[in-house]
């Protein structure tokens, strides 16, 4: 396929509490690497490469199998690093064939749906380097140091940036190449090498599962729309 799809799913889950790593925690009876995958699979045919914590691969596998079925030789299971951009690289090294865009998603992003993977996908292909989806920020920001307030921050010029966040191949792994910190998505790592970052609407449902609230809210949404 032209399109790859990097899940990564190698996090601890520390603030979520939990005794396992986070993508392999229940929403219902299926994890959150797993309903991930569903909805990834909803999307435009692609490659698939699922970035796994270290000694969890089998778990990764199983749920790749569930989730794929009979297109599972599309997907492939590697292990995954200390940091998130590690994580990104080795399933960057993973990729195989003639992929021209690359999509990089958060498996804690479980109930993202699939209309967001094909707004990012449709960015690259009208011409952008990359895209990303995001929400308009709700909340007032402050800016704070030494525990008072600095600066009111203007929340119209701000957006909320979230997962699944396309590139073209060629543009994220030369980005990633000489990327030097530790980024924590990809569009900053990309816009540090000198691209511009498309953005797209962003959806509600791509929340990131990170706190007990989270979960319990991923679970509420999942018990009212089965999967
Ligand atoms: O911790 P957080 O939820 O912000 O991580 C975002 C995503 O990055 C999660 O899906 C997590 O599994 C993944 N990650 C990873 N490798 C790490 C840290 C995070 O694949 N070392």
């Amino acid at each position: 396929p032209r399109i790859a799809v990097i899940v990564v799913a190698a996090g601890s889950g520390t603030r979520l509490g939990a005794d396992l790593p986070k993508a392999f925690v229940g929403i219902d009876e299926h994890s959150m690497l797993r309903h991930a995958l569903t909805r990834v699979l909803e999307g435009p045919s692609a490659q698939i490469v699922v970035v796994a914590p270290s000694g969890h691969e089998g778990d990764a596998i199983t749920d790749v199998l569930a989730a794929a079925g009979d297109r599972r030789e599309l997907v492939s299971v590697v292990t995954g690093g200390s940091t998130r951009q590690a994580s990104v690289a080795a399933g960057l090294d993973a990729l195989w064939g003639d992929v021209e865009i690359v999509l990089v998603h958060d498996a804690a992003r479980a109930l993202a749906p699939a209309p967001v993977f094909e707004r990012v996908i449709e960015a690259i292909e009208s011409g952008s380097d990359g895209a990303i989806p995001v929400l308009p920020v709700i909340d007032t920001i402050k800016r704070v140091d030494g525990g008072r307030i600095v600066a009111a921050v203007d929340r119209s010029e701000l957006s909320a940036a979230q997962t699944p966040q396309a590139f073209r191949r060629d543009v994220l792994v030369a980005a990633y190449a000489t990327a030097a910190e530790d980024f924590t998505d990809d569009a900053a790592l990309v816009a540090a090498a000198g691209h511009t970052v498309a953005v797209v609407d962003g959806d509600a449902l791509s929340f990131k599962i990170t706190t007990p609230a989270d979960l319990d809210r991923a679970r509420s949404l999942v018990a009212r729309h089965p999967l």
